[in-house]
């Protein structure tokens, strides 16, 4: 059993070995550009740790981690070109480095690539994870769309929103663990909780995406602050100000998110103000909380040690106050 750390850079110079410019370079290139522009490693860290949690050598989940990985890479890719993202990680988003044409068939090959890792593993773990992968897969495009087609809808309600979220990015958490779990053999209880955790871990995961959007560090966050709003992206910090806010507040909020505008400074800036003192902000934070808790009162449901447990809870609680 490792700390968070020694799985990451396990995962990191396993990624390098991986990630091989070949012919044609226009496709790979940007492929390795994204893979080695960081980010958090937090979903093949979680199928690692959850590997070993379930008494695997984290070593054999390693392909399972990079599939994972380069899975969520690629929708990253994808994700940037249809949120008119200029900025990855603190760096050029590829269709802005490339163009779109680029970004949709590298990350068309990268989708395949993440298949493809699983051929790396016996028949049987090959169908688990196999079938696991191409569920999640669709439920996160699902996710996706249901994220667009919320831009030009007036209408979102919160447990529209939760299931968006839920599809375009909890499930591939929940899928992370489960993975983990699925290379080590675990009982199917087992299995089944650790993807619950992961699902609910994954829900918090995403209002606090979104609540950094808004108001993370422009200096450090490494994508730009503000573009949910830009995109009138339904996030819960909007639609629980629409429920806090009086009459005429709650119009000028909606006809703001109406709008696509050149220069977007003022309509940001007025947005959180609203966010803010409507009391959205701070209800999201409990939000992220209430998820968090959720997602620990499952771990009393598997069949793990009480210090495994103590680890699992601590990597959420560290999830809850990060800054990028
Ligand atoms: C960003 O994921 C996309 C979401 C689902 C919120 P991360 O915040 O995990 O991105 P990186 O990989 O650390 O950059
Ligand atoms: C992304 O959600 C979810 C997927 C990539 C599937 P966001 O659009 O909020 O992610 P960021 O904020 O661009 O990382
Ligand atoms: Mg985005
Ligand atoms: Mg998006
Ligand atoms: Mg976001």
């Amino acid at each position: 059993m490792q700390n968070t750390q020694d799985y990451q850079s396990a995962f990191v110079d396993y990624l390098k070995n991986f990630s091989k410019i070949r012919e044609p370079k226009n496709l790979y290139e940007p492929i390795n550009y994204i893979l080695r522009l960081g980010g958090k490693r937090l979903r093949p860290v979680l199928t690692l740790m959850s590997a070993e949690i379930f008494n695997c050598d984290y070593k054999k989940a390693l392909d399972a981690a990079l599939s994972i990985e380069v899975f969520h890479n690629f929708s990253l890719v994808h994700d940037d070109i249809m949120d008119a993202a200029p900025l990855r990680r603190g760096q050029q988003t590829v269709h802005e480095k490339w163009d779109t044409n680029t970004g949709i068939l590298s990350g068309d090959a990268m989708l395949i690539m993440a298949y493809q890792l699983f051929e790396n593993y016996e028949p049987e773990t090959f169908h688990g994870l196999a079938k696991l992968f191409s569920k999640t897969a669709l439920e996160v495009c699902e996710g996706q769309q249901y994220d667009v087609d919320f831009e030009t809808r007036d209408d979102v309600t919160i447990p529209e929103y939760l299931k968006m979220i839920e599809y375009k990015t909890a499930v591939l958490v929940g899928a992370a663990m489960k993975m983990g779990a699925v290379v080590a053999n675990a009982s199917k209880n087992d299995q089944d909780g650790i993807y619950e955790f992961g699902r609910l871990l994954g829900i918090a995961f995403q209002l606090q995406d979104d609540y950094l959007d808004a108001f993370g560090n422009p200096e450090t966050f490494g994508k730009q602050v503000g573009g949910d709003i830009i995109e009138n992206k339904k996030t819960y910090l909007y639609l629980k100000a629409l429920d806090f806010l009086k009459a005429s507040e709650k119009n000028q909020l909606e006809q703001l998110f109406t709008v696509n505008l050149e220069d977007n400074f003022e309509k940001i800036e007025t947005v959180k103000q609203f966010f803010t003192t409507s009391g959205s902000a701070e209800a999201t934070q409990k939000e992220i909380e209430n998820y968090t808790n959720k997602a620990f009162l499952v771990l009393e449901t598997l069949d793990i040690s009480e210090e495994k447990k103590v680890l699992l809870k601590d990597f959420g609680s560290a999830l809850m106050t990060r800054k990028v």
